[in-house]
Parts: structure tokens; C-alpha cells; sequence
């Protein structure tokens, strides 16, 4: 028996295992029974609360480590495991200062970059890391987080980029761990140094010496469609196989995380294929539009319906009945050309997309991924007849903007960092 001073005495003072960093803690029990647990989690944690608590941790972090394992460049990988790392410590600290749940916070941490550590695509990765983390919630993470735990974590890695903007206080505690884990950067945009002088004086810290790049308002490119035929086009040429194999393909699919992506595209990349001529073109969707707890898009870009329901969504629909007149860079969404003996019984009607290279009379030429469900990328003839569904035509000053709605409520939300 052990007498600390400040604690009660204790008759059992025993080593656990799963530590908050992988360390030995000590867990005690005092003579009237009560347990604690001496480590960062406070003393008033009993050990099976603190087992189901380290479990959780542990499996988000078997999660994210099979992730950054896979990272082949290992100047990459290292920054993956820092940087994540490090932001679920600032989280933890962040956390405490905050009153907030220590546990979330650190998963949060873990979690926020793992789209773009995955794929290596940075656009929108907080609305993709979101909707990632979401389907890993049915498959690697599953049965771990409450339905609220759930919207709390994805609502943080969906806000997480949008830092010149208040959101929730989970969705602030990550946005400020992620500046404050790059610390020793010189040099900051205006709002990421806002934030991190911020963390510096909650922590009582002194002000970094850091030069603040002056605030900009962003500028939005227009986006002239007709790029995309010009990208569809040069992509299509090249007769491109999906096999994992052939590096262009791997990049057309790169965008969908999970590693069952490429089985699922397996003769299915034709949706993909456009996703790709467009984010290529500068026209940047995240994979799933809408996607809050309020409301999810029945299906990502990597499939036909995803591009019909956001262009009706959108307004963005045109029809030959309306004597539409298609040309270079309209997406093109066909009508039931798929043969019925090659289509499952409940596939809809949308079910193949392409890009008009251009337009000639009553038939187009198109760029189409899985032309004729043969795996390959090519350039087709057309007809103007009713294997037509719609075409997507998107206007010049078009710009994704649903990062504006609040992920929770699923409503518009603006409030500026520091009232600007
Ligand atoms: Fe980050």
C-alpha cells in the first residue's frame, strides 16, 4: 500500500498496457474501491473506462497507420504520421484547455487529413476526408462512435479548411490544432496566423515571431467548359485500360479512397472518367455533393445518377426536345444505351456519361471512359436519337460553394474569424 500525497491511498497500483501514447500507465484503486487511472485522461476514469476509451483510439489508429503504411514515398509517409500526430496532440491539449472530450478530440486529430494522405488529392479534401471517414464508420470503424460522435467527427474534418470561418466549437478546436502543429512555419496567411496568435494567448504563450501574409479575398477562376473537351479529348486518345497497371487509369480513379474502389469500377469508370476531365478542366467537386448529416447525395461522382441528380439539383439539364444544341465540353448522360441483357433489372435509365468533343448535325463525337463497356478510354461516334437523357451544361461563373452550409444543421452559415 501507497500513501501519494494529494491522493488517497491506494491498495493496488497496477501497470496497464494501452497507454495514451502506447506507454505504460499506472491504474490504482484506492481502499474504498474506487479506481483511477493516473495519465492524461484524469483521475476520475475507472480502468474499463479507460480500456473502451484506449480501444477506440487503438482501432482509429490501426485505421489511420494502414493508411500512411501504404504511403509509397517515404518523405510522405513521415509527414503523414507527424502532422497527424501532431495535430491529434494539439487536439488533446486544445481539448483539456477547453473543457472538451479529450478522446474525440484526439480521434478527430488522427482522422482530418486522411483523404489527402490517401489519394494525394489536396482539392476539397475536408469535404472528402468527411465522406471517407463516413464510410469507414460502416466498415473499419464501425460499431465505435455514436450517431452524434459521428456528425461531431465529420463535421470537424468537413470544416477543418475553411479557417478563415466559425464554426462549431469541435470544428474550431481542429482547425486551431491544425495550425498550431505547424508551429514553427515562419510564415502565415492572415487568417492561419489570426488563429494561431489565438491559441498562443489561450495557452498563455508568448507571440510567436512570425511574418502574417496580408488578407486576400479569393479569386475564383471562371471556368470555361470547354476545356473539359479539350481534356476528355487528349485522355480519350490515348485509349486508355482500366487495369491497375496503367498509371493514367490509377490517376482517373484516384479521387474514390476506399481500396475497394478499384474492383468497383471494374467496367464502371465511364462517371469516373468525366469526374476526372473535370477536376483536370478546373471544375472541382468534391466526390459526394450534397453531403451533411442532414442530407446525403444517393451516390458519389463515380456514378452516372450522382451527375444527373446535381445537374437537376443545379439546373444545369438540357434536353434535345428543348432543341438543345450540344457542343465541346457538355457531359452527356445517355438513356438506357446500355443493351438490357448487360444490365442488372434495377439499373435506371442514366446509365453512361461521357464529354462532347463536338457536335455535327444529328450525331456527336464523344470522349467516353469504358467506351462500350470494353474497359477502355476512347472517342465515339453518336447518334442524336433517344438513347439521349440529358446534357449537362455548367454555367462560366459557376463555383462549388457548398462548403457555406454548416455540415450539421445542413443550413448556410457564415460567421468571419475574428469579425472580418
Ligand atoms: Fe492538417
Amino acid at each position: 500500500m501507497k500513501d501519494i500525497p494529494g491522493y488517497d491511498t491506494f491498495v493496488k497500483i497496477e501497470p496497464i498496457d494501452k497507454g495514451w501514447s502506447g506507454n505504460t500507465v499506472d491504474y490504482k484503486q484506492t481502499k474504498n474501491g474506487h479506481q483511477q487511472c493516473h495519465c492524461t485522461f484524469g483521475d476520475s476514469l475507472c480502468k474499463e473506462g479507460f480500456n473502451k476509451m484506449t480501444d477506440r483510439t487503438e482501432r482509429v489508429r490501426t485505421y489511420v497507420n494502414g493508411i500512411f503504411d501504404r504511403i509509397e514515398n517515404t518523405e510522405e509517409k513521415r509527414a503523414a504520421y507527424i502532422h497527424s500526430y501532431g495535430v491529434s496532440h494539439c487536439c488533446s491539449l486544445l481539448a483539456i484547455r477547453r473543457g472538451l472530450d479529450l478522446e474525440l478530440a484526439a480521434i478527430i486529430g488522427l482522422l482530418h487529413d486522411v483523404y489527402s494522405y490517401k489519394t494525394g488529392v489536396i482539392a476539397w479534401h475536408s469535404q472528402n476526408g468527411a465522406e471517407m471517414v463516413r464510410v469507414a464508420f460502416k466498415n473499419d470503424l464501425t460499431d465505435l462512435f455514436t450517431k452524434e460522435e459521428q456528425i461531431l467527427i465529420k463535421s470537424a474534418i468537413y470544416h477543418h479548411s475553411n479557417k478563415d470561418i466559425v464554426h462549431d466549437k469541435y470544428d474550431e478546436l481542429l482547425k486551431d490544432s491544425d495550425i498550431l502543429q505547424h508551429v514553427f512555419v515562419t510564415t502565415y496567411g492572415w487568417e492561419y496566423g489570426q488563429r494561431l496568435l489565438c491559441v498562443m494567448k489561450e495557452l498563455s504563450l508568448p507571440a510567436p515571431n512570425i511574418a502574417m501574409l496580408p488578407k486576400k479575398e479569393a479569386v475564383i477562376k471562371p471556368f470555361d467548359q470547354s476545356h473539359v473537351g479539350d481534356i476528355a479529348e487528349a485522355i480519350a486518345k490515348k485509349r486508355i485500360i482500366g487495369e491497375r497497371s496503367n498509371p493514367d487509369y490509377m490517376q482517373i480513379i484516384r479521387y474514390f479512397p476506399e481500396e475497394t474502389a478499384f474492383d468497383e469500377l471494374d467496367h464502371a469508370w465511364c462517371a469516373a472518367f468525366v469526374y476526372h476531365c473535370c477536376h483536370e478542366a478546373g471544375l472541382s467537386l468534391p466526390i459526394r455533393v450534397p453531403h451533411t448529416a442532414e442530407r446525403v447525395a444517393d451516390c458519389r461522382f463515380a456514378c452516372v445518377v450522382a451527375w444527373y441528380e446535381w445537374g437537376v439539383d443545379k439546373g444545369f439539364c438540357h434536353f434535345e426536345k428543348d432543341d438543345f444544341l450540344p457542343r465541346r465540353g457538355d457531359i452527356v448522360i445517355y438513356n438506357n444505351i446500355i443493351p438490357k441483357e448487360d444490365k442488372s433489372e434495377n439499373s435506371t435509365w442514366c446509365d453512361h456519361i461521357g464529354v462532347i468533343v463536338s457536335c455535327d448535325g444529328d450525331s456527336i463525337m464523344v470522349a467516353e471512359g469504358n467506351v462500350g463497356n470494353k474497359n477502355i478510354s476512347d472517342i465515339i461516334r453518336r447518334k442524336r436519337d433517344d438513347t439521349i437523357g440529358c446534357y449537362l451544361r455548367i454555367p462560366n461563373d459557376y463555383a462549388y460553394d457548398g462548403w457555406k452550409t454548416d455540415y450539421k444543421t445542413g443550413e448556410m452559415k457564415i460567421v468571419k474569424f475574428m469579425g472580418e
